[in-house]
């Protein structure tokens, strides 16, 4: 069908999408389960999305504007939607970069530039995952741990923690390596071990993509920020 309809040009809003899974649900067993990845994914990931399209549906003029933007914009969402806008696209953009900070493929380790930073900051990579460990299993309630990069003061590396799904890039950081530790990341093997699941993890950890987002983040300047499938979008005004 045209887009055009007679003299009217009919625009489609666009709708915030869900990413596929970059591997199958069973990918990263036995370190995360399969029942735990389809859940995590097809309902958890999918309500986020839904519920984001579903607040924007009374604001055309956000329609076209992507996750990151309106987690970097949130003044400019009306107040009536902005905090179903501030859940839920960062439950989309947090949950995007999740799935591809894990692989079945992993190395176990970094390299490079991405290793040499990690010794760097935090002394070793033993010592960086512990400490990684220790934030994720003091967040109190639902939130993620990150490993992110200051954007200020030399842009050392930090391991941080949001609570809900917020994210550091509204704190002035950016993200180079995510675990989730909502209860429902892990509930369902580790059942309230949430430290058995955050030791569990690290087989899994893709650090091809933390070295990826490592080198982005010293491209990444005020709003020049990735979409959410994470490329580096314009900048957007
Ligand atoms: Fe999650």
């Amino acid at each position: 069908m045209s887009p055009r309809d007679g003299n009217v040009l009919c625009v489609s809003p666009m709708k915030h999408a869900l990413p596929p899974l970059p591997y199958d649900y069973a990918a990263l067993e036995p370190h995360v389960d399969s029942r735990t990845m389809r859940l995590h994914h097809d309902q958890h990931h999918a309500s986020y999305v839904a519920n984001l399209n579903a607040a924007l549906e009374k604001f055309p003029e956000l329609q076209e504007r992507t996750a990151f933007w309106l987690l970097l914009n949130l003044s400019q969402v009306p107040e009536q939607a902005r905090t179903a806008v501030r859940h839920n696209a960062g439950g989309h953009v947090n949950h995007s970069m999740f799935w591809r900070a894990m692989s079945p493929a992993a190395s176990g380790a970094p390299s490079g530039l991405l290793a040499d930073a990690i010794k760097r900051d935090f002394g070793s990579f033993d010592r960086f995952k512990i400490r990684f460990a220790e934030a994720g299993a003091k967040v109190f309630g639902s939130g993620w741990v990150w490993l992110a990069r200051a954007q200020q003061n030399g842009g050392g590396l930090q391991v941080c923690t949001t609570s809900g799904h917020d994210n550091p890039l509204t704190q002035g950081r950016f993200p180079v390596l995510v675990n989730d530790v909502w209860e429902h990341a892990y509930y369902l093997k580790h059942e309230n071990r949430r430290g058995d699941y955050l030791k569990g993890w690290w087989p899994v950890v893709n650090w091809e993509e933390a070295a990826r987002r490592f080198e982005l983040s010293a491209q990444a300047a005020g709003q020049d920020w990735e979409n959410e499938s994470g490329q580096v979008a314009a900048p957007v005004v």
